[in-house]
């Protein structure tokens, strides 16, 4: 069955500060409620200044991408450069943090965000991508997988790596 709205994937704008960090405050909840039974509830209520200030800083950086299912921002990637003196991942193109709203997911919202990121232009000097995700969540390693991410073995954090090849 076809998705009964339009979608865009875009940068996000200054007019969607307020919506992304909602979104981001969800993200923080969701890692920070691993147990909970309200782990996969998004309706933040407050919302913490520190998810405001990201959004501000990643939409500023223009590094924020939203999936928008109409006018609602179903899901969100962000970027972030990592340079030479990177420990894990120097010189890539990490993605810091991706997350579909509960009602919007397995319908390849997060995967068309991922591809829309594997293919957009970075500076040269960024050779390759880069994400890191819980051994816990074993779903993620074949959503990766899937997406032409590679195993790079456990961090010390004993965290999961993997890395992609820049198309
Ligand atoms: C991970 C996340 C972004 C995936 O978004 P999504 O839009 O549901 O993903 P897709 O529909 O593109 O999934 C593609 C494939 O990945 C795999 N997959 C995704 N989520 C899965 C899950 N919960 N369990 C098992 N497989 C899963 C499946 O193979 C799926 O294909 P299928 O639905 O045809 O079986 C979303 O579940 C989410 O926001 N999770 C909470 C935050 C999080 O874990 N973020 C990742 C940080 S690295």
């Amino acid at each position: 069955m076809g998705i009964p709205y339009v979608e865009t994937i875009r940068t996000c704008t200054g007019d969607e500060v307020s919506e992304l960090s909602e979104l981001m405050a969800c993200l923080h909840r969701y890692y920070e409620d691993r147990n909970s039974q309200t782990r996969d509830r998004c309706t933040e209520a407050t919302v913490p200044r520190e998810c405001v200030a990201s959004a501000r800083d990643y939409i500023s950086a223009k590094r924020a991408y939203g999936f928008f299912a109409g006018d609602q921002l179903a899901g969100y990637i962000t970027t972030k450069y990592l340079g030479e003196e990177h420990h894990n991942f120097p010189n890539s193109i990490f993605i810091s943090e991706l997350y579909v709203r509960p009602e919007y997911r397995r319908q390849k919202v997060g995967s068309k965000l991922v591809k829309y990121v594997l293919g957009m232009e970075f500076p040269k000097e960024y050779t390759y991508f880069s994400v890191t995700h819980s051994p816990a969540e074993e779903s993620l390693t074949k959503f990766y997988t899937d997406l032409g991410f590679t195993l790079q073995g456990p961090l010390p954090s004993g965290n999961i790596a993997m890395v992609a090849e820049r198309v």
